[in-house]
């Protein structure tokens, strides 16, 4: 990690297992969690640690069913961890009683699922202002936020229109609204766009691209798509099995994977490069690196 870069998110030793006795484990003992497990605990998040930088876009990637969203979902206790520490600009998370963790995921950190969970009888301006509402933010102040959110994600003139009258990419603009107007430090993306036709996931990942530019928030983004990861990610991190098996850029990751289950990712992609032999040119058009803040892997 590079001096002098400004750390936002710090994770350490985070563990997730699920089962009755999860709290009993004793981790620091391989043979309790084996036992554990032998007895149907699932570990779906082992030992993984990691920071983020301010502004930076990290990419968890990784099959169905290798903990990304058991992960993503423990950084703001959505899911309570079994243990580890988490820190977001200098507050650990981990340590938070029920009121300081509201106020948190109120004021600091905003998530954005696949399934974009709109309020289906509320309208759009409504739908966005509604965390604001809930924070105590008064009508005028709440709905004027809302609107500039709205703008933002490209819905000016859908305000006073309901969910269901959207398509499945407006409501995901709805739903990044939503977060964006709580104007957040931290934003978590679970497969924002899985949901999404091609062509207007696309869309969606160029229009965040273009939103984060002029935004620069700090970005977790989980997807299980290798283009996307290489198209959004200033870093990302290659999940298997509850762990992080590579952390690196996507060129570096692209070029030397860790193992073959980081390898059989990225086949196709390398071997588009190494043919066109435009590895660099590629990578960099697809990460679009220009500007962007990098940390070394
Ligand atoms: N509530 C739960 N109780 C028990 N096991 C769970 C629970 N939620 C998830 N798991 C298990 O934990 C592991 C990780 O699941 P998780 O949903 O985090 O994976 P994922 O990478 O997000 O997968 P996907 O790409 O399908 O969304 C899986 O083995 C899953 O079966
Ligand atoms: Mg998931």
């Amino acid at each position: 990690m590079s001096s002098g870069t400004d750390i936002l998110l710090e994770v350490e030793h985070l563990w997730k297992i699920y089962g009755p006795h999860e709290r009993n484990i004793d981790l620091t003992k391989p043979f309790s969690l084996e036992e554990a497990i032998a007895k149907g605990a699932v570990a779906a998040v082992c030992d993984i640690s990691f920071k983020v930088a301010q502004g930076e876009v990290f990419v968890i990637m990784g099959l169905s069913g290798s903990g990304k969203s058991t992960l993503i979902r423990c950084l703001l206790r959505l899911i309570e961890p079994t243990a580890g520490k988490i820190r977001v600009g200098g507050e650990e998370v981990t340590s938070m009683d029920e009121h300081q963790l509201n106020r948190f995921r109120r004021t600091r950190v905003a998530m954005v699922f696949q399934h974009y969970g709109l309020l289906p009888h509320r309208t759009v301006l409504e739908n966005v202002a509604f965390g604001l509402k809930l924070r105590g933010v008064g009508r005028e102040e709440r709905e004027s936020a809302a609107r500039e959110a709205i703008r933002q994600v490209g819905l000016e003139g859908w305000e006073t229109r309901y969910p269901a009258a959207l398509s499945g990419g407006m409501q995901q603009r709805v739903g990044i609204a939503r977060a964006l107007v709580q104007n957040p430090e931290l934003l978590l993306m679970d497969e924002p766009f899985s949901g999404l036709d091609p062509l207007i996931r696309r869309e969606m990942q160029d229009e965040l691209l273009r939103l984060q530019k002029e935004l620069r928030k700090t970005i977790v983004f989980v997807t299980h798509d290798l283009n996307e990861a290489l198209r959004m990610g200033d870093r990302m991190a290659v999940m298997q099995q509850g762990t992080f098996v590579q952390v690196g850029r996507p060129q570096e990751i692209i070029m030397h994977p860790a193992n073959d289950y980081v390898r059989r990712f990225v086949q196709d992609e390398r071997r588009f490069m190494l043919m066109s032999g435009t590895a660099d040119k590629r990578v960099e058009k697809l990460a679009h690196t220009a500007g962007r803040k990098f940390i070394a892997g």
